[in-house]
């Protein structure tokens, strides 16, 4: 996939660099990003919309994988970017990337982060509930400015996906629901309101998404709602923001859709709500993460000890875990591995890849096959680009690894690996504590 084969020396190659040497050059665990596959995925996106739909915006959803680089290469690719923290707009800010392009997004925006947004002069917020209203409406009101809204709405849609990630319920922490009239509520009070700009409406109705179904059902639904809002205040939404969402291959079993399908579906279901109901056609909005950048990461570790119990299991330690890969012991996860400097040599034992950390739901991997494998081989988790570095924790005070993008035979490191003094910068240590320790 992407940019990844073997090469003369039989080790795992992504955009023309050999793992095992990167491994050696940037310490492991590493986060390798392929450049080429990252920059494919967002121009599916952008092309497809370009050929069925050209009045629409792809906006990268930056928790899934946000760097200064990564902001630097969606901007490039002529791309939105969708931020959910001070943090990640102070990123995308720092980046360079133009505030105009920026969506601010999240259930609970604080005061300090709304005027932080207000300062940079982002583009639109996406307004989640009342409080925000009111909260919003009031700062643009001090600062003689109007914020461009649009309101995230609950469709009801499930979207056949784990349940901690389903997102698009009715009984919500996100957004107002249409079916208990809340939404339009939501819409009503906002075009009301003096220093709000009510441009349209968004959804979001979970991730890891195979079945493109639920996508046809939420424009349909959210086109409805365009409907309603029209005919109760004769406002005709200019702006459709559908979320993100679509699934990504992490083992067999799991059946990716083709952005271009999805893009194609989507627009087609808006089109056809449009003309059958009068309604202008408004401009579409996506905001895909996982499916840019899943793919297109994997995680270097080096294998430590390795314990074989007879009869019972082979546990094979790793020098990371649920640190930089949270997501096997959050959501019970499954991922492929492979070892990188052995990639002609045939799988012939079942181990279990545990991680460093002091837990014993720290797996990585439960029962793969894998050739005989012994200390010092480096180990390759493949589709580990999505909801891992943004996830990652210092648990058990272990350092955040490094990140670099491969891309044309150079590898550039965009992350640097955390050091022990990163560790303890932010600790202070009191006074009266400050006595020499016999
Ligand atoms: N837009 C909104 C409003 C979202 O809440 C999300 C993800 C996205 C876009 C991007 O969705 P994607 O295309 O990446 O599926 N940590 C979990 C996933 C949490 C999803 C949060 N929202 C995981 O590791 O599976």
């Amino acid at each position: 996939h992407g940019t990844m084969r073997i090469n003369q020396a039989g080790h795992l190659e992504i955009g023309g660099c050999d793992t095992v040497e990167l491994a050696r050059q940037f310490g492991t665990p590493l986060y390798v990003m392929d450049e080429a596959l990252l920059r494919e995925n967002c121009r599916a996106y952008v092309e497809s919309f370009q050929k069925h739909y050209p009045n629409a915006e792809v906006i990268y959803a930056s928790k899934v994988f946000s760097t200064m680089a990564m902001c630097r290469l969606v901007a490039e690719e002529g791309m939105g970017l969708d931020v959910v923290s001070g943090g990640e707009l102070y990123t995308a800010l720092a980046s360079g990337f133009p505030a105009n392009r920026i969506y601010f997004h999240g259930n609970n925006k604080s005061p300090e982060e709304l005027e932080m947004a207000l300062e940079a002069r982002v583009g639109r917020y996406v307004v989640d509930n009342f409080s925000e209203l009111d909260l919003l409406n009031e700062l643009a009101r001090q600062r003689k400015t109007k914020a461009k809204i649009l309101i995230r709405v609950s469709p009801g849609i499930d979207a056949h996906t784990h349940h901690y990630i389903k997102t698009g319920m009715i009984d919500s922490k996100f957004g107002l629901a249409i079916a208990n009239g809340q939404a339009l509520m939501g819409a009503e009070k906002a075009l009301g309101m003096k220093n709000l700009e009510f441009k349209g409406i968004h959804c979001h109705i979970g991730s890891q998404i195979f079945d493109l179904n639920s996508y046809k059902e939420a424009a349909a639904t959210m086109m409805a709602f365009v409907k309603e809002i029209k005919t109760k205040t004769g406002y005709a939404c200019e702006e459709l923001n559908l979320g993100g969402g679509l699934g990504i291959y992490y083992t067999e079993g799991d059946s990716p859709q083709p952005i271009g399908e999805l893009v194609a579906l989507m627009t087609k279901t808006v089109r056809e709500a449009a003309t059958a109901n009068n309604l202008p056609l408004p401009k579409i909005i996506v905001e895909p993460g996982r499916s840019i950048v899943g793919e297109a990461g994997v995680t270097l570790y080096t294998v430590g000890s390795v314990k074989d119990i007879p009869g019972i299991r082979k546990y094979v330690a790793v020098d990371g875990g649920m640190t930089d890969n949270p997501r096997p012991a959050l959501y019970q996860a499954k991922y492929e591995a492979a070892l990188a400097n052995k990639m002609n040599v045939p799988g012939e034992e079942t181990v279990s890849i545990a991680g460093k950390c002091c837990e014993s739901g720290d797996m990585l991997i439960w029962d793969i096959e894998l050739p005989p494998t012994v200390p010092g081989d480096i180990l390759v988790v493949t589709s580990t680009g999505a909801y891992n570095y943004s996830m990652a924790s210092n648990y058990n005070r272990n350092r955040r690894p490094a990140v670099v993008f491969a891309c044309g035979g150079k590898a550039e490191l965009v992350v640097r690996r955390e050091s022990y003094e990163d560790l303890i910068r932010n600790d202070l240590v009191p006074e009266r504590m400050q006595n020499k320790v016999a």
